[in-house]
């Protein structure tokens, strides 16, 4: 695996490889990386002659009360697991190497990013979405891998990929959970033996919803207030249970068609996300 630094280079390196034909895959992280991480770069290494993953905490995307400090940084275990998967490349940028003095540019996906996290995590999605963007350009993927972990992510990325004309192929992947249920995250690092037992109840929620809903419940407030039941004494805070339509995120009166059910949330100091797609 050869690890990268220099954003030119990287993008000399792959310009080369793409001209001689090679198929590039391109997996984006932030590193502390885990099986839903490792999801996707399996993806992509099945179906690219080369793979590429990116580590990068992005400054741009933590607001000024987000965890960008303490957010986990486990690098000499990453580059371990990344060489087991048979990486190619390892682009890891330094932050005065992608931002520099003066930098100046960010990306807005409108519509998109309004709601769900958008709403309780201002300029968030911008971070995102210009951070990719940037990556995109150094690297020049044929095809980069995205987790349905983080719906609205994905849902932005592949939106500002056709507005920009990036020919980048946005594929988006299952999200992974552990053996109980609770959805693997580099977040979950944050949490205690007995917080994680209480963030189990997230995605026993969703499960509850999404049998109700298979068992011919329709009703969007009573699906919402039997999540918020078995939410309510188990998190912190609620940020949001929203219940959307699946291309659009627009909230839906009635559970129709393709739908996501999001919930956002935080248990003790850490603020974790869930969601399932269901086909009604
Ligand atoms: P990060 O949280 O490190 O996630 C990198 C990729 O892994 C994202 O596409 C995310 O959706 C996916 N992922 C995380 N947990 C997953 C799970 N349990 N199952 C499936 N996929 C999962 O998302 C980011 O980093 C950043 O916002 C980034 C896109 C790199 C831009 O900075």
């Amino acid at each position: 695996m050869k690890i990268i630094q220099s954003p030119r280079e990287l993008q000399q390196e792959m310009g080369r490889l793409r001209s001689r034909g090679k198929g590039i895959g391109f997996v984006p992280t932030m590193g502390a990386l885990h099986e839903g991480h490792l999801s996707l770069i399996r993806k992509a290494r099945s179906e690219n002659r080369v793979v590429v993953v990116s580590i990068f905490v992005n400054p741009l995307q933590f607001g000024p009360k987000d965890d960008f400090k303490r957010y986990p940084r486990r690098i000499q275990k990453d580059r371990a697991m990344l060489a087991k998967e048979k990486v190619d490349y390892l682009f890891m940028p330094s932050r005065s190497s992608f931002y520099p003095e003066g930098y100046q540019t960010l990306i807005e996906v409108k519509d998109l990013s309004r709601g769900l996290c958008g709403k309780f995590r201002p300029g968030h999605f911008q971070g995102v979405a210009t951070v990719v963007a940037k990556l995109f350009n150094v690297t020049k993927p044929h095809r980069a891998y995205f987790g349905a972990k983080d719906y609205q992510q994905a849902l932005i990325i592949k939106q500002m990929a056709s507005d920009l004309n990036f020919g980048v192929e946005i594929r988006v992947l299952p999200l992974i959970r552990d053996k109980k249920g609770l959805a693997l995250s580099s977040r979950n690092a944050y949490l205690s033996f007995k917080e994680k037992e209480r963030a189990l109840a997230i995605s026993r929620s969703l499960n509850w919803a999404k049998k109700a809903i298979r068992k011919g419940n329709r009703n969007v407030v009573s699906i919402r207030n039997g999540i918020l039941k078995s939410l309510k004494s188990k998190l912190r805070k609620i940020d949001y249970i929203e219940i959307v339509e699946a291309k659009s995120l627009q909230p839906v009166k009635s559970i129709r068609g393709q739908i996501v059910i999001a919930v956002a949330g935080w248990v003790g100091e850490t603020r974790l996300i869930d969601n399932v797609i269901i086909r009604a």
